[in-house]
């Protein structure tokens, strides 16, 4: 993508479907035998596309229709799927880990190569097996192979995570769904994409409770039905373009947000003195004379600071004043961007977890590289800030996360082009 820097955006644009939602819930489908899954507010990216070609794979029927305001898919379930998933398709994302739980709950068995994705460190699955295992699943991993298999029903007990992973608290409570009884998990993620996941599952009959202090209960069905329910906003998109309208001096409004699942980088963006207005559905950003202040984030599960936004706050403050840090406690090699901000003049140390940010008057435009999803997002908001031509390559991270980025940044003013 190539980026003349320098123009404040203006205008508004309005939110995509969450990918990392929808990635958890389009495998719910799999739980249906002979049933239709319909998702509204589905949002077109790579990552969602191989989830398409992956269910498609198994033998379930996938129609799209786009061009509703809620973008919609259906997802209609034959009688009997394949339990084995293609290696090629694994491979192209993390997310194809999601399908271990409602895959094996509802065959009885499954082979998954290891999923691949973001370069952002080591992402091990041993959580997600780990609660499997104790559901009652045999699993043994041989040559990057998953292959899992229960005999009967996986049954349903009292499951604690070492640590609340999103992707293990999603695959357990899909598996729990088709066990016998009741399975209890505790010391589970809270991500708003959880909610969404026990909304879908409710909507197919299963009972969720999920409790404010960490957990979820949930009652294990012999069969589920047909449901329906809407993919909630993406909140990591909704930031970047916020941070983008902060970072460009501009004033745009960012349409239906919800606000509190973005509480924690909205307190920080207040904490910087960046000028933003906060409504029901909308966050609008204002034009400001001075430079964000120095502040200090430490990323953490939800509703602390989030991961996936880390390199886009980064590259605010790297335009910020003063010294800020950001600390990194989810992820361990989430700074791979600071080398490419770097050439385009900020200055960006890494200490261990740790990213020490010396705020600089300006950026200059470079040709940088996207090494994963929200670092491209971050080079570009950095190219859109920057005087001159930035040139983002290795594009491919970004479709996996951002739809239509170039045509909604066109349409806020910023002079970009796909080369
Ligand atoms: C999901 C999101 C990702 C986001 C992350 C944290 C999707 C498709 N991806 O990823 O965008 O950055 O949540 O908000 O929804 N871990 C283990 N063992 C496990 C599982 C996780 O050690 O079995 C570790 C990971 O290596 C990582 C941390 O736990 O250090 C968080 O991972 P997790 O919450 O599972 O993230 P994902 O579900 O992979």
């Amino acid at each position: 993508m190539k980026i003349i820097g320098g123009i404040p955006l203006k205008g508004t644009v309005k939110t995509q479907g969450a990918k990392n939602a929808a990635l958890t819930v389009m495998p719910v489908c799999l739980l249906l035998r002979g049933g239709i899954l319909t998702l509204d507010n589905v949002p077109d990216l790579y990552d969602i596309n191989t989830m398409i070609e992956i269910l498609r794979d198994l033998g379930v029927e996938v129609e799209i229709n786009r061009e509703l305001k809620d973008p919609q898919m259906i997802f209609k379930v034959p009688d009997e799927i394949k339990w084995e998933v293609s290696e090629t398709l694994a491979r192209k994302m993390r997310g194809s880990s999601l399908l271990l739980g409602p895959l094996l709950a509802s065959c009885g068995q499954i082979s998954l190569p290891l999923p691949g994705g973001c370069s952002i460190g080591a992402r091990p699955i041993d959580l997600h097996l780990k609660g499997l295992k104790q559901m009652g699943a045999e699993i043994d991993v041989q040559n990057g192979v998953v292959h899992a298999k229960v005999k009967g029903r996986l049954r349903g007990r009292r499951i604690y995570l070492d640590f609340p992973s999103v992707g293990a608290t999603e695959n357990l409570m899909m598996a729990a769904s088709l066990a016998q009884g009741e399975t209890i998990l505790e010391n589970i993620a809270r991500e708003p994409e959880i909610d969404n996941l026990a909304d879908v599952l409710r909507s197919i009959g299963v009972p969720v409770e999920l409790e404010g202090t960490g957990g979820v209960r949930i009652q294990g069905v012999d069969k589920v039905h047909s449901g329906r329910e809407r993919v909630i906003p993406d909140r990591i998109e909704a930031c970047t373009y916020i941070l983008a309208g902060v970072m460009t001096n501009g004033h745009i409004k960012v349409e239906d947000v919800v606000p509190r699942h973005i509480d924690a980088i909205l307190a920080k963006l207040e904490e910087s003195g960046a000028k933003f207005k906060v409504k029901k559905n909308t966050v609008e950003t204002f034009p400001s004379k001075k430079r964000l202040h120095p502040i200090s984030i430490k990323t953490l599960p939800y509703p602390g600071f989030p991961t996936d936004a880390q390199p886009q706050m980064a590259a605010a403050l790297s335009l910020g004043q003063g010294v800020s840090t950001i600390e990194e406690s989810v992820f361990q090699a989430r700074f791979l961007y600071a080398q490419e901000l770097n050439r385009m003049g900020a200055d960006i140390k890494i200490a261990r977890d740790v990213a020490v940010i010396r705020g600089v008057q300006k950026l200059q435009g470079a040709p940088v590289r996207a090494t994963d999803l929200r670092a491209g997002a971050a080079l570009i908001m950095a190219g859109l800030a920057a005087e001159g031509e930035t040139t983002v390559d290795d594009m491919v991270h970004v479709w996996r996360g951002y739809e239509a980025i170039d045509k909604k940044l066109t349409s806020l003013g910023a002079q970009v082009e796909l080369i």
